[in-house]
């Protein structure tokens, strides 16, 4: 059913954890499966020096969380905002059907850390894509 590479994030997963001088995070869920996946990103000079993810999910949802950090880490901001899941499923070598959106949810929450370093530089953020929103009237 998996690949070797999403078998290998899976057991093996990168980045794993927090950053505790992180200057952006983004935290986005999945409502069907009630998947959750965090990101720190550490941004410094425009550059991501560091990243760190916690993932409370599926294995595909750690795999493609484990290899979103892998692509993102060293590239620009510019350059981290132009992850798809599908870069993320090309690097797995493939993800089956019934699990592409594990790696949306992964593509959604880099996007919506990016989008916090935006606010955080009092910059208009990006629309975060995917951010569930309880209603509070
Ligand atoms: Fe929902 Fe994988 S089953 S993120």
């Amino acid at each position: 059913m998996y690949s070797e590479k999403v078998m290998d994030h899976f057991m093996n997963p990168r980045n794993v954890g927090e950053l505790e001088n992180a200057n952006a995070i983004g935290q986005v869920g999945n409502p069907t499966c009630g998947d959750i996946m965090k990101i720190y990103l550490d941004i410094k000079d425009d550059v991501i020096e560091d990243v760190k993810f916690k993932t409370f999910g599926c294995g595909a949802a750690i795999a493609t969380s484990s290899m979103a950090t892998e692509m993102i880490k060293g590239k620009t901001v510019e350059e981290a905002l132009q992850l798809t899941n599908k870069a993320v499923m090309n690097a797995l070598d493939g993800l089956p059907p019934i699990k592409v959106h594990c790696s949306v949810l992964a593509e959604q929450a880099v996007k919506a850390a990016l989008s916090d370093y935006y606010t955080r530089q009092g910059i208009d953020p990006l629309p975060i894509v995917g951010e569930i929103k309880e209603d509070v009237h």
